[in-house]
């Protein structure tokens, strides 16, 4: 028997990926590029166990069993992973047969899925960089980055700590469509995220479907295709110079783009709701206050919004979003925002003050318009845990 046990981070893309030329190899329209978040805040932990007694592949997601028969794309990572793992035992005798062995996946998420967070990408990278170890498979992130992408594109950027670009690639093969490190988290260890965890009760358009329908039917979409390669190389270099107010332009652009294609799709997909679009007005009206960039907010297929900051900005920042979109009456305050980096450590009053920029520039919405506020930074890839945090019992069930 083999198991072993990882975590992968989420990641938020700044150059959005939205549209696939293949679906079924899962290769995109357009080249994106994301920053990796902590996972000491959110992650997917994922534990698999590879034993001769499985005779099949079982998966267990946040506690419940899930059936994964039909489930193509986790097929897709398992026959990868098996088929590297098949030639390496070809080639040497004394290696234990694990590619003949089933595998049982443990996997959960240390945030609310309900929260609405996009949990794909970590979830995905963190199955395809587990069974990258437990196979023991001499493989550089960039290659196994092509596995994770088959099961969710944006999971082949969570391979990665740090600022990631994908290459959309030429190939037919998806041979070249891979995720490379633009710089690690050491780089600019100052840029923070918060995450904006906004209230929406109704199930939207999912990733995989929206893109489709965008590509389908969105004239706009081609304008974006036309613009995006310009805005790679600039973002590139934004980051490479830790350029903050240019990559919150063009952060915000991108997001804003997005979110235009989606509504010139036919019939038109919504992810903005009332409060997202008062988080956009916001950002706007406290930059300009300071007459220049102190923050920049994006939004994935949903209301969440991300807004990136440096660090020196953030405290400023939290009060903002408090003061404007407030717990609801019965959110405990260490619920609404747990301040894992101690920002308000000695002055736990200013929490509540409010903040410099004119109130008059939007309403303050009413309570629970945000649920929770989680501050973020830039951080590592997938990490290895001990055995000892296994989700998954010696006969290979969860815990
Ligand atoms: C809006 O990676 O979830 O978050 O490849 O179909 O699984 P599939 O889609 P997915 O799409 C993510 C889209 C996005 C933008 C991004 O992360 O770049």
């Amino acid at each position: 028997m083999a198991s072993v046990t990882c975590t992968a981070p989420v990641n938020i893309a700044v150059i959005k990926y939205w549209g696939k030329r293949d679906t079924e190899l899962i290769l995109p329209t357009n080249d994106s590029l994301s920053v990796t978040l902590s996972q000491d805040i959110l992650h997917s932990k994922t534990s698999i166990s590879a034993q001769a007694e499985f005779d099949q592949d079982r998966l267990w997601l946040n506690g419940k069993e899930e059936d994964i028969t039909k489930n193509k794309r986790m097929h897709n990572c398992f026959r990868e992973t098996r088929a590297l793992r098949r030639a390496m035992e070809e080639q040497d005798g004394s290696l234990p047969k694990l590619s003949t062995f089933g595998v049982h996946v443990c996997s959960e998420n240390n945030f609310p899925t309900a929260a609405g967070l996009a949990s794909s990408a970590s979830g995905l990278a963190a199955l395809v960089f587990a069974l990258a170890q437990l196979y023991k498979l001499p493989i550089d992130m960039s290659d196994l980055s092509r596995i994770a992408r088959q099961g969710s594109g944006s999971a082949c950027r969570s391979l990665f700590g740090g600022f990631v670009a994908w290459e959309t690639g030429k190939e037919d093969d998806g041979s070249d469509s891979r995720a490379v490190q633009i710089a690690p988290d050491t780089h600019w260890p100052e840029l923070e995220a918060l995450v904006c965890v906004v209230s929406d009760k109704k199930k939207g358009t999912s990733s995989t479907s929206g893109m489709q329908q965008t590509i389908e039917s969105s004239p706009l979409m081609q304008e974006r295709l036309r613009v995006v390669p310009g805005r790679m190389a600039a973002m590139t270099q934004a980051i490479l110079d830790r350029d903050f107010p240019a990559f919150a332009e063009l952060t915000m652009q991108d997001s804003n783009q997005f979110h235009s294609v989606c509504l010139d799709t036919y019939p038109p997909i919504f992810y903005l709701n009332d409060t997202s679009r008062g988080i956009i007005q916001l950002i706007h009206a406290y930059n300009k206050l300071h007459g220049g960039y102190k923050a920049a907010y994006t939004f994935d297929a949903g209301p969440n919004a991300v807004i990136y900051a440096p660090k020196e900005n953030m405290k400023e920042i939290i009060q903002l979003i408090h003061h404007y979109f407030p717990a609801g009456q019965d959110t405990p305050r260490d619920v609404y925002f747990s301040d894992p980096y101690q920002v308000f450590q000695d002055d736990a009053a200013s929490f509540d003050q409010p903040p410099a920029v004119n109130p008059e520039v939007i309403p303050i919405y009413p309570g629970g318009s945000v649920s929770r506020l989680l501050h973020t930074k830039v951080h590592d890839g997938p990490r290895v845990l001990a055995e000892s945090d296994s989700l998954l019992t010696a006969e290979g069930l969860p815990k």
